[in-house]
């Protein structure tokens, strides 16, 4: 079981692109034993995802052809016992104004087993913008 976290740049995305992106995430992650999660600040995403390497890199190969975002880059990529997120599948986590609060909104919603760098790494994306 391995964790991957990336984050990208959102392409022009008209008001459905997030919902059909939260759709395919949730038909095809559950398909393939891979949970996570998936922060949008309306410019960056930031996705976590956790299961087994060959999964992940099927739904990797997949989301990176897809051109409503761009500028992929792989920040995390290490093993794990045990999914951090068991039965959140993928979650969009709306962030609100002020970077501080962003901070700490997110850092309540988060899960408490996440390993600290990976979690310092998804609380810092709370502060751009
Ligand atoms: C930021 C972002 C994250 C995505 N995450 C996933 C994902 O976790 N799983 C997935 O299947 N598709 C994800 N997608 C969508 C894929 O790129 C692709 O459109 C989808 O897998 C196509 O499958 P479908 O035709 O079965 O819907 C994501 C797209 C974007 C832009």
């Amino acid at each position: 079981m391995r964790q991957y976290v990336y984050v990208s740049t959102a392409e022009q995305l008209a008001q459905d692109d997030i919902a059909a992106i939260l759709e395919s995430c949730q038909r095809n992650n559950l398909a393939h034993g891979v949970t996570g999660l998936l922060l949008y600040n309306g410019r960056n995403f930031l996705q976590l995802l956790e299961g087994e390497r060959s999964n992940l890199e099927w739904v990797m190969r997949r989301i990176e052809h897809d051109s409503r975002h761009h500028g992929i880059s792989r920040l995390y990529d290490e093993p794990v016992e045990a999914r951090a997120c068991p039965d959140w599948l993928m979650k969009r986590v709306a962030l609100g104004d002020s970077g501080e609060a962003r901070r700490e909104r997110l850092e309540a919603e988060l899960p408490e087993v996440l390993d600290p760098h990976l979690r310092r790494i998804i609380l810092n994306f709370a502060l751009l913008n």
